[in-house]
């Protein structure tokens, strides 16, 4: 028999009392308002790479206050990971930036998304082009050997304000070369193209200004965007979208869906005009 206080037995009940409940496994923290972190996964889960779901903590009004988070870690991997913004004062983010290991999170089991390769037709080159957290579904997508096994290179182009931003990202590609599972698949096919624009970095530059000049191109050393051998996902903020949609589109792409493929699928990585 242990040892419980009537007080354990609130807290546990309480934590019974939560909906779709998951545990903390590990946080990080990356700068003053990016951390990621990872949780326990519902066995009964299924997912396809690139998906989100709706996650969260329960409000003080008792009810959950659950917002859409892109799945960072791929559909093979037994916990779940999420990469995530710190608004000072977002209703969400301004608690979850503080939960720890052993906490617990609400996790509403059903995934949905555009940025899946489902949505897509068969291509060569897979170009996956994101700003700021955008890059949370391409984190996935990039660990995914299927991937790998439909595109000859894939290309990831990140782009943020200064290189801590980028951190996360260049550490995650930097592991893929070693793991296990996935390193071979990797090797000579994903190209790594990451830009700051507010700091000097080895590159620099918008996204949509990079494609336009046609410089990465002919630093990656690769033939232009066209429909016939080139695919792309977008994800980043209202403006970003729309933005990198018209580069696409000059080059001639069109944007599909689950219920249409074709050669290019955006989503946005949060609603409103930014923090
Ligand atoms: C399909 C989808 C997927 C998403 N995936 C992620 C994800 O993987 N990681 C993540 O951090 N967020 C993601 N978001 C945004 C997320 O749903 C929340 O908006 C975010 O967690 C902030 O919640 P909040 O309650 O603290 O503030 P909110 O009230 O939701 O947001 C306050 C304001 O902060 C700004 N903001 C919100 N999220 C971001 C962001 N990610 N980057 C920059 N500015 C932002 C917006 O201007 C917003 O109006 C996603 C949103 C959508 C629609
Ligand atoms: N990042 C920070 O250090 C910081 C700090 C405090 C507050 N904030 C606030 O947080 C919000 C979100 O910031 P964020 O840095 O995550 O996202 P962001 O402002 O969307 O910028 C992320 C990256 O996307 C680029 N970008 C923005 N709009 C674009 C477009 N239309 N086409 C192509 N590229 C585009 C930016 O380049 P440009 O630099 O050229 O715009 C930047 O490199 C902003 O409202 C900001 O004021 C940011």
């Amino acid at each position: 028999m242990t040892d419980q206080t009537p007080m354990d037995q609130t807290a546990k009940s309480s934590v019974r009392a939560l909906p779709d409940a998951q545990t903390v496994t590990s946080v990080r923290h990356w700068t003053d308002r990016l951390f990621s972190f990872r949780v326990t996964r519902p066995r009964s889960l299924r997912f396809r790479s690139g998906e989100f779901v709706m996650i969260g903590l329960m409000g003080d009004n008792g009810k959950p206050l659950l917002r859409a988070y892109s799945i960072a870690s791929p559909s093979w991997d037994d916990e779940l990971e999420f990469y995530s913004i710190k608004v000072p004062d977002g209703p969400l983010t301004s608690k979850l930036q503080h939960i720890q290991p052993g906490a617990q999170i609400i996790l509403r089991p059903k995934p949905v998304g555009t940025l899946v390769l489902d949505a897509l037709l068969p291509g060569k080159r897979l170009w996956l082009l994101a700003t700021g957290t955008g890059i949370a579904p391409f984190a996935s997508l990039m660990r995914d050997p299927e991937t790998y096994e439909k595109y000859q290179q894939v290309i990831m182009m990140h782009t943020c304000r200064t290189m801590a931003e980028l951190e996360y990202g260049r550490e995650l590609v930097e592991g893929l070369r070693d793991d296990p599972l996935i390193g071979e698949m990797v090797a000579g096919k994903l190209h790594y193209y990451p830009t700051t624009t507010r700091e000097d970095s080895a590159r620099t530059g918008r996204i949509t200004d990079n494609l336009s000049s046609g410089r990465v191109f002919e630093d990656l050393g690769l033939p232009k965007i066209t429909p016939a051998d080139d695919r792309a996902m977008v994800c980043g903020s209202l403006a970003f979208n729309h933005d990198v949609k018209a580069v696409l589109e000059s080059f001639g792409l069109n944007e599909g869906a689950n219920s249409e493929p074709r050669e290019y699928v955006v989503e946005k990585a949060f609603v409103g005009d930014g923090i």
